[in-house]
């Protein structure tokens, strides 16, 4: 059984991965209407794998036999300014997430809770590749600046992201 502190940590967890899958949709809607589809591809990959995320910690806490209570998912923004500031943005949540990562990592080290340590450990690791990914499109970015040319090469490098079992830790 799940003790109360640690069920609510991950039940606000689901909430958190959920709102990062739209926060992404959202980036990827918004890539699309500006015509850079390689970058929405990206983005929509990012939101299922966000998806996966969160039906990771579902299915962890009714495995423990817990109780799994969905909240609402806040509106996550539109527009960016440019690609470079949505990717500063994504980047941002990401070290966002890692902090509350940390936190239930904590959280079950108090409550002396070893299953959930263990479960969350693959979380750690993820969050150091997904900072790492993001933070390298932002050093593309940065490169290419203002250059349509050198956009229109991230954007086809983007565009050959697809979305694979091995990308939600299944493998
Ligand atoms: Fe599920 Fe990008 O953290």
């Amino acid at each position: 059984m799940l003790k109360e502190k640690m069920e609510k940590a991950l039940n606000e967890q689901i909430n958190e991965e959920l709102y990062s899958s739209y926060l992404y949709l959202s980036m990827s809607a918004h890539f699309q209407d500006i015509n850079l589809p390689g970058f929405a591809n990206w983005m929509r990959a990012q939101a299922q794998e966000e998806l996966m995320h969160a039906m990771k910690f579902y299915d962890y806490i009714m495995e423990r036999r817990g109780k799994v209570l969905l909240k609402q998912i806040k509106t996550p923004d539109y527009t960016w300014e440019s690609p470079l500031a949505a990717f500063e943005a994504a980047l941002k949540h990401e070290e966002y997430i890692t902090d509350r990562i940390n936190n239930l990592v904590e959280i079950s080290i108090k409550e002396k809770d070893h299953a959930s340590h263990i479960f969350l450990e693959w979380f750690v690791t993820e969050q150091v590749e997904e900072e790492a990914s993001v933070d390298d499109i932002i050093n593309r970015l940065k490169l290419v600046g203002a250059s349509k040319g050198g956009m229109f090469m991230i954007d086809r490098e983007l565009g050959k992201r697809g979305f694979t079992a091995s990308s939600t830790g299944d493998e």
